[in-house]
């Protein structure tokens, strides 16, 4: 039997290029092994990849990675960063008018060859426990599919619609208040 050193924690900075390539080909877009970078070069969020990244711009991403609200989380097999999720530090207005601080669930995947083993579970332990360090009581998400995180605690909150009205038909009832009390 061979023993396999696993690892969950927050990504620092050295690791943040190979943190930003595990999420896309763990959503299945191309390949990130052996070499080339896999986060794909255009502005959108999840278009069907142009080009690789340049080393240039995994970098410079890399650096956004690392901003003060933006938690990333990753888990390590043998060292090798094989799955990764972030928490945003966000806020929420909650009823009564208050708002609260709220850590906001994005970016998540394991690649396909370390599914099933509890890694998702553990980011998510691990994630929750330091945004209850930093004060965020609350966490959120929206997913692409529901059905993974029932076991976590979550379950629909709100639906969303898109209107699109045309503004020469349209017009504000009452005045817009958007006064809302601090914690
Ligand atoms: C979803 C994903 C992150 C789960 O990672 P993981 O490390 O395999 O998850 P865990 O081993 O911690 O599994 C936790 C539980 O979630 C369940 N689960 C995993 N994927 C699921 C899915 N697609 N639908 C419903 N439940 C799922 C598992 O059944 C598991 O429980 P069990 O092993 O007791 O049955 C991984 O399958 C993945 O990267 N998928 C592709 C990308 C993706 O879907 N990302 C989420 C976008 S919202």
């Amino acid at each position: 039997m061979r023993i396999v050193k696993i690892e969950i924690r927050p990504v620092e900075r050295s690791e943040a290029v190979e943190y930003l390539k595990v999420l896309p080909y763990a959503n299945g877009l191309p390949n990130w092994e052996p070499a080339p970078a896999s986060w794909h070069g255009g502005p959108e969020a999840w278009p069907p990849p142009r080009k690789p990244a340049t080393e240039q711009q995994l970098e410079a991403w890399a650096d956004e990675v690392m901003d003060v609200h933006f938690h990333p989380q990753a888990a390590f097999v043998d060292g090798k960063l094989v799955g990764g999720s972030a928490m945003l530090s966000l806020a929420i207005t909650v009823p009564g008018m208050r708002v609260v601080p709220l850590g906001g669930v994005t970016a998540t995947g394991v690649i396909a060859t370390h599914r099933r083993r509890g890694l998702l579970r553990g980011m998510m332990q691990a994630m929750f426990e330091e945004a209850l360090d930093r004060g965020e009581p609350l966490a959120a998400l929206s997913a692409s599919e529901g059905g993974i995180y029932g076991r976590f605690g979550f379950s629909p909150a709100t639906m969303r619609a898109r209107w699109e009205l045309d503004r020469s038909d349209s017009r504000f009832i009452d005045p817009v208040s958007s006064t809302c009390r601090a914690p």
